[in-house]
């Protein structure tokens, strides 16, 4: 049996876990999240996807029961996701700029959540995977087309900073380690907002990955990451043990999984401390994963369906 030491208690950095609402109210899930973890962010409640309502209006019930869920428990609350082009609600894309401008809605948006967590938040991923999937530049979304892809870096940064001037402000996205233009593309969107003075103060690297990824990709891809001299979120890990399908045996799977889990701990914990901002897995159980719920074959997190660690867990354990 594997030692289930907290894994909280082992690291110098916050250790965090993605939830749901549905989870804060199921001691079995809370009681296991809270021994391991010092983070709590919200797999989608805290999104504009569920906030914000065809009328315009807002509702915060699930954001509040997670942060709630996470003060009682002495964990932080990182903001997930502000801006994001795979939320474009009806109450913006249809403004009528006439009455309201599109950007006065946006930095109203950013005010009234960001100053709702002041204080529990340490953090906001501020603009959510701005970088195109095939790595060749920006993303065009509702947000860059009515504000430019600069100005809406600056709308929103500068809305969540007059809002929390004590939270880390982040940008964040995926394949970094795997799709080099994409890396390259993200570093260069960075250096242009930061020298357009939006104040950026923190970086994101989501961290899906499939079991399948050559050893290395992943720690060099924080070494570049960390070239910025801004504090880094590993802020979405988990390996599919799907999508690659390389493997002999499941088992062989989930062995180079928990060497990838092994890998991302190890890179992460050779940063500079003041770069260390948390280490986070998106999800608990392997049957609370979003890819789980895509195809029930999938085990990519460090706990199994009943909650015990698996060599995954191990692996982190040791990197620490
Ligand atoms: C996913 C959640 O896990 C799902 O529950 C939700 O339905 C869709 O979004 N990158 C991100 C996260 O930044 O917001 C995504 O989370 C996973 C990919």
């Amino acid at each position: 049996p594997i030692d289930a030491t907290p894994l909280k208690s082992l690291a110098p950095f916050p250790i965090g876990v993605a939830a749901q609402a549905l989870h804060a109210a199921d001691p079995a899930w809370t009681d296991l999240a809270a021994t391991h973890f010092s983070q709590l962010t919200a797999e989608w409640e805290m999104k504009m996807e569920y906030i914000v309502q065809p009328d315009g209006g807002f509702r915060f019930d699930r954001g509040d029961a997670l942060a709630n869920f996470a003060r009682s428990r002495g964990m932080r609350l990182f903001g997930h996701t502000l801006v994001w082009y795979a939320n474009e609600p009806e109450a913006f894309a249809r403004l009528d700029e006439r009455r309201q401008s599109f950007e006065g809605a946006l930095r109203n948006y950013v005010t009234a959540v960001v100053g709702r967590y002041r204080g529990l938040a340490s953090g906001w991923d501020v603009i959510n995977e701005p970088i195109k999937d095939d790595g060749s530049g920006p993303r065009d979304s509702l947000w860059s087309r009515r504000l430019g892809q600069v100005g809406h870096f600056k709308v929103a940064f500068e809305a969540a900073r007059a809002a929390d001037p004590d939270a880390v402000l982040f940008t964040n996205d995926y394949h970094l380690e795997s799709k080099p233009a994409k890396l390259a593309s993200y570093q260069r969107l960075i250096d242009e907002v930061l020298s357009a003075g939006v104040p950026l103060t923190g970086i994101g690297c989501q961290t899906h990955l499939i079991a399948d990824l050559p050893a290395g990709a992943l720690t060099r891809t924080l070494k570049v990451l960390a070239g910025f001299g801004l504090p880094i979120h590993l802020s979405e890990m988990d390996v599919s043990l799907i999508h690659g399908g390389l493997f002999a045996s499941r088992r062989d799977s989930e062995l180079a999984q928990a060497r990838l889990y092994g890998e991302a701990m190890e890179a992460f914990a050779a940063l500079p401390e003041r770069q260390q901002f948390a280490f986070t897995v998106w999800g608990l159980r392997d049957r609370d994963s979003w890819l789980t719920r895509q195809n029930a074959q999938d085990a990519p997190l460090l706990f199994d369906d009943r909650g015990q660690p698996k060599a995954a867990f191990a692996a982190v354990v040791d990197a620490l």
